[in-house]
């Protein structure tokens, strides 16, 4: 059995998807497996090559993990013949940019969400990935999460009977940072100019959860706000928060399902988990957080009965059943996995930049409805 070197060139290693998700928990932990089995008994083993404008913290990064190559030379790591893969976690801004560079190259390209901050450019890059004929891929880890596995494994089981509705239920208190506790978000995330705001961020997210596990998004209505005008910065500064802190959301889905997500960065929890999918349907029902999943089925169905004047017996929580676990694997590794095989041995993949397009054309409707104060269709796209 052979193993088959694979060359990667990876930008934003030092942010924090990069280094956690990509870095340490994706292509460390694989190069520590021994590489990417194939179906054939090889195996394909990464052998990346770290870039960021910072020589130290690069070089620092890669003796930490064990890894041979870093610098600060962009062009002339994509110019390596000997690298085939171009991967991107940087800032959202830059990203169309630096993958469009990158499959001139010749790369084959894979990246974070939003594949770019404007519906425009991302088409435009995924235009040119497909004319380039260069494998390309976008990051959508929450297919992963083991609570919406289990979701998709009642669906396909028949257990919802005619799905109804999906509420989705997301977000924490993101401290300001002003009285002690620093915030646990970067600064650009609540800046505008920066590529900040969780319409971007999330509606990208949820076309994908939506598409995949519960129907097609036809149109969406959107609500935006920030909450919290003003926030301090990684260095204690102050600054003008004007980015969207929270959207509440209604989609309309193919089948006649409608689903609502409410994103937010200025709610406490009080709920399973940071993030809660409850889907209803004729026959069934279940809740999933990332990685829990409870299940009520119409015969277990209780029947309360509104009393104000009487305070409550039941105990709703307990009316659950958990649904058994499917394996806890990173979803962010298994999607490496999937994408590493896909550039090498040409397997499937459903992940490519045109679902990227599909994240950010939602969420640029969306802020067009709340800009608009209306309803808005998503219209198929063609690359
Ligand atoms: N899949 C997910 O669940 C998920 C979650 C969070 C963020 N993201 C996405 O990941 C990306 C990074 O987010 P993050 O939270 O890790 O941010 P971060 O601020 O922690 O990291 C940003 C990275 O970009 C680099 N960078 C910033 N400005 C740069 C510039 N001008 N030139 C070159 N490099 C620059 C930084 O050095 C750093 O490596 C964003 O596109 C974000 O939308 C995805």
């Amino acid at each position: 059995m052979a193993t088959r070197r694979l060359g990667i060139v990876m930008y934003g290693v030092t942010g924090r998807m990069g280094l956690n998700q990509h870095l340490v928990r994706s292509i460390v932990a694989i190069r520590a497996q021994g590489g990417v089995l194939l179906s054939n008994g090889d195996r394909v083993m990464p052998d990346p090559i770290l870039v960021g404008r910072n020589a130290e913290k690069v070089a620092a990064l890669a003796k930490q993990y064990g890894i041979e190559r870093s610098t600060t030379d962009l062009d002339a790591a994509l110019k390596n013949p000997a690298d085939e893969v171009f991967f991107d976690a940087a800032t959202t801004q830059m990203r169309a940019d630096l993958l469009t560079q990158a499959i001139e190259a010749g790369k084959h390209v894979y990246c974070e969400k939003p594949i770019a901050d404007t519906y425009e450019k991302a088409i435009k890059v995924a235009r040119f990935a497909n004319e380039k004929g260069v494998k390309n891929g976008v990051v959508q880890d929450k297919l992963f999460l083991p609570g919406l596995r289990k979701i998709k494994l009642l669906r396909d089981s028949g257990f919802f009977g005619r799905m109804l509705s999906m509420r989705g239920e997301f977000g924490y208190w993101v401290f300001e940072g002003d009285w002690g506790q620093p915030a646990q978000r970067p600064s650009w995330n609540y800046r505008k100019a920066d590529g900040g705001g969780i319409i971007l961020d999330m509606l990208c997210h949820w076309r994908y959860v939506l598409d995949n596990l519960f129907g097609k998004v036809q149109a969406v209505s959107c609500l935006g706000a920030t909450h919290i005008p003003s926030r301090v910065d990684e260095n204690g500064k102050t600054y003008v928060a004007d980015a969207d802190d929270a959207a509440y959301a209604t989609f309309q889905l193919e089948g006649g399902v409608i689903a609502h997500i409410n994103s937010s960065w200025d709610v406490r929890v009080r709920r399973d988990d940071l993030v809660t999918f409850q889907v209803d349907g004729t026959h069934g029902s279940a809740v999933a957080g990332l990685t829990k999943c409870f299940s009520q089925h119409r015969v277990n169905t209780p029947r309360p009965t509104w009393n104000p004047d009487v305070p409550q017996t039941m105990n709703f929580y307990d009316q659950w059943e958990e649904v058994p676990d499917v394996g806890s694997e990173n979803g962010f590794k298994i999607q490496w996995e999937d994408f590493i095989r896909h550039v090498v041995a040409d397997t499937p993949w459903h992940h490519g930049l045109i679902e990227g397009v599909k994240g950010v054309q939602l969420a640029e409707l969306g802020l067009q409805s709340w800009a608009e104060r209306r309803w808005l269709d998503v219209p198929e796209i063609k690359l």
